[in-house]
């Protein structure tokens, strides 16, 4: 059948409307007319590319061979400024749809991005044990060899140290990580021949960071350092603030902002991330702030209220529980950072219902060329 693009909506599929109903085609772009193969049922129906009839303004050859066959990337074909857009659109779209918020159009959301290649410090290989390193297709387990000149959206030391090794090393099924810095170091776990490393440094302002190896860092390496920037303007820190860094990881929220303040109180989950948290605080200097390990979406006990909370979340967002005790402490700011706009969009909706709203919001687009979408947002009791 023939149908035209209308949009990109949550999960980087091109939406499409026939007889009534949403079709949804992975790989298209707003504006191309295509003839697509189409699921036989379904509300959405997804849908496969046959031919395109008329190609978007906004659609670009993509630079990667493996395009639409690998599972890494969902825009390689879109033009990059366009990508941005078409993010704003899925954000506003998802908070109001799943929140009931209307933000309004997306030039009230501010926007930082960088490049969009080579930006993956932290990259997990697939190996399928005759012969291919690589990703794993979309929706399956099948492994993809990674193109000559490498992946383009990893780090390009992490790119020479994986090319350098295909053909000397004996590549069992499974895969291996290698995790990169700014300062061009290369770390590594499960290459055969190769030592592991058991943590990662990373530098951002005049702070260092030591990360478990298998641990959670901002994952784009010209990024990360402008996130940081943006969190800490959100929180606008004053020398009397308590702030809460709840998901604090390994402190890199944390620790910069306790510089600013009177304490900190990071909670978090991972035993191994409180404990490099603990030693990156000792190792710069950084003294009033406090580290719990502790479960926060089945509540925290705090025996000062904090003034400010910060918010970092994984892709599942917070609970509701979590969200009635933020509403409790009434905190000047809620700084709410989401790498996941549906459960942001749930999570806000619910606390506009307790009579907060965001207050500023911005994109940075810390996934370029994938359907990720990064927001840091602040709400305000209105
Ligand atoms: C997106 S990361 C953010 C970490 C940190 N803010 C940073 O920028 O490096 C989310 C963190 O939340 C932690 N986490 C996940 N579920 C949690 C929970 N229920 N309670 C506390 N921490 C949790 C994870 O271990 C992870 O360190």
């Amino acid at each position: 059948m023939r149908i035209k693009i209308e949009k990109i909506v949550h999960g980087g599929y091109g939406l499409a409307y026939h007889d009534g109903g949403v079709l949804l085609i992975p790989f298209t772009v707003p504006g191309d007319t295509i003839d697509a193969v189409c699921a036989e049922r379904g509300n959405p129906r997804f849908c496969w590319i046959k031919k395109i009839v008329e190609p978007s303004k906004y659609r670009i050859e993509p630079k990667c061979p493996n395009f639409t066959v690998c599972g890494g990337c969902d825009f390689q074909n879109i033009d990059y400024i366009y990508e941005l857009e078409v993010k704003k659109g899925i954000l506003i779209e998802d908070l109001k749809r799943l929140g009931g918020i209307d933000i309004g159009c997306i030039e009230d959301i501010d926007l930082i991005y960088a490049g969009d290649q080579f930006y993956r410090n932290n990259v997990q290989f697939k190996t399928d044990g005759e012969g291919k390193v690589g990703f794993f297709m979309k929706k399956s387990t099948q492994v993809v060899h990674i193109p000559e000149g490498g992946c383009l959206l990893v780090d390009e030391k992490i790119n020479e140290f994986v090319l350098d090794i295909l053909d000397g090393v004996d590549f069992k099924r499974g895969g291996f990580r290698v995790r990169s810095n700014r300062k061009g170091e290369v770390f590594k776990k499960g290459v055969p021949g190769f030592r592991d490393d058991r943590y990662c440094y990373y530098d951002c302002r005049d702070f260092d960071f030591r990360v478990d190896i298998d641990g959670f860092f901002q994952i784009n390496n010209f990024l990360y350092e402008k996130w940081l920037d943006r969190v800490i303007e959100y929180i606008e820190p004053c020398e009397d603030d308590f702030v809460a860094d709840l998901f604090s990881g390994i402190g890199f929220i944390t620790i910069p902002v306790a510089n600013y303040v009177r304490k900190v109180l990071g909670m978090e989950i991972n035993g191994t991330a409180v404990k490099n948290a603990l030693y990156n605080a000792q190792v710069n200097g950084v003294d009033n702030c406090i580290f719990k390990r502790v479960d926060v979406n089945r509540g925290f006990y705090v025996k000062e209220k904090p003034n400010k909370i910060v918010l970092d979340p994984p892709r599942a967002g917070i609970s509701e529980q979590l969200i009635k005790e933020i509403v409790e402490l009434e905190p000047e700011y809620v700084v709410y950072v989401s790498c996941d706009t549906s459960t942001y969009a749930r999570d806000v909706g619910i606390l506009y219902k307790y009579g907060m709203k965001i207050d500023k919001i911005t994109l940075i687009d810390m996934f370029p060329r994938t359907s990720h979408i990064e927001v840091i947002s602040r709400l305000v009791f209105i």
